[in-house]
């Protein structure tokens, strides 16, 4: 019994004695894990960053030769990492890509979204907006990442949640699901895991810069 406040604390507890800003942490460095997706020298672009646990784990992937991008509607505590560009931002303005590309003008090696709208309680309210910010998130991957660059993004089960995984492998290899272990128990939450972007599209920029 109680099994996911179990969990919760355990998650919590372990967050607070590492030094990491949230137990969301522990999530990106499972996925990461599992597919191994940041190394040294790395560009990572966090969308939905505050209050930075992802950040702290990619920080330390990529190291100081890297760099992390991180933006949300919060602001984010500075790191004090010259790698690490923060920036408060709404990805659903209308200038917010051109607002992206003054904080990092190359190419991503991953976009990793962990962005989530405020929760109405109205279950097909929640997941309609919780795949809208998955596809800005996939719009942004697909023009600015690297060929072959990978896309992390959380959303809700339910909804259109298969028409949406669909689209994400018209532009990757492989398409995996994952729910970290740090996933509190009632949440409907999953993480899609598109691996090796299959081509720069054309238009996007992405392969001319940086
Ligand atoms: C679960 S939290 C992210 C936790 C973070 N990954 C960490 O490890 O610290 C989700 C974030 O999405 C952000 N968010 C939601 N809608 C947004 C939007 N339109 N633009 C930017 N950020 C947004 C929220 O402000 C919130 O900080």
């Amino acid at each position: 019994m109680h099994k996911p406040y179990k969990a919760k604390d355990h998650f919590f507890k372990k967050a607070k004695s590492e030094g990491l800003r949230a137990r969301s942490a522990f999530k990106i460095e499972e996925i990461a894990k599992r597919h191994s997706l940041f190394r040294k020298g790395q560009a990572v672009l966090d969308l939905g960053a505050a209050p930075g646990g992802f950040l702290q784990i990619i920080s330390d992937a990529v190291g100081p030769a890297g760099t992390v991008v991180g933006v949300d509607l919060a602001a984010i505590r500075s790191f004090n990492r010259p790698s690490v560009k923060t920036a408060v931002l709404d990805v659903l303005a209308a200038d917010f890509e051109a607002q992206l590309l003054t904080l990092y003008g190359g190419a991503y090696d991953c976009v990793v979204s962990d962005l989530a709208p405020k929760t109405t309680g109205i279950k097909s309210t929640d997941e309609a907006r919780s795949l809208a910010l998955a596809k800005v998130a996939l719009n942004v991957a697909r023009k600015r990442l690297k060929p072959g660059g990978s896309y992390v993004a959380k959303l809700f089960m339910g909804g259109d949640f298969e028409g949406f995984r669909n689209e994400v492998r018209t532009s990757f290899d492989d398409v995996k699901v994952v729910r970290p272990e740090a996933t509190r128990g009632q949440s409907m939450e999953v993480y899609l895991v598109g691996l090796r972007l299959k081509a720069a599209l054309p238009g996007s920029g992405a392969s001319s810069s940086g």
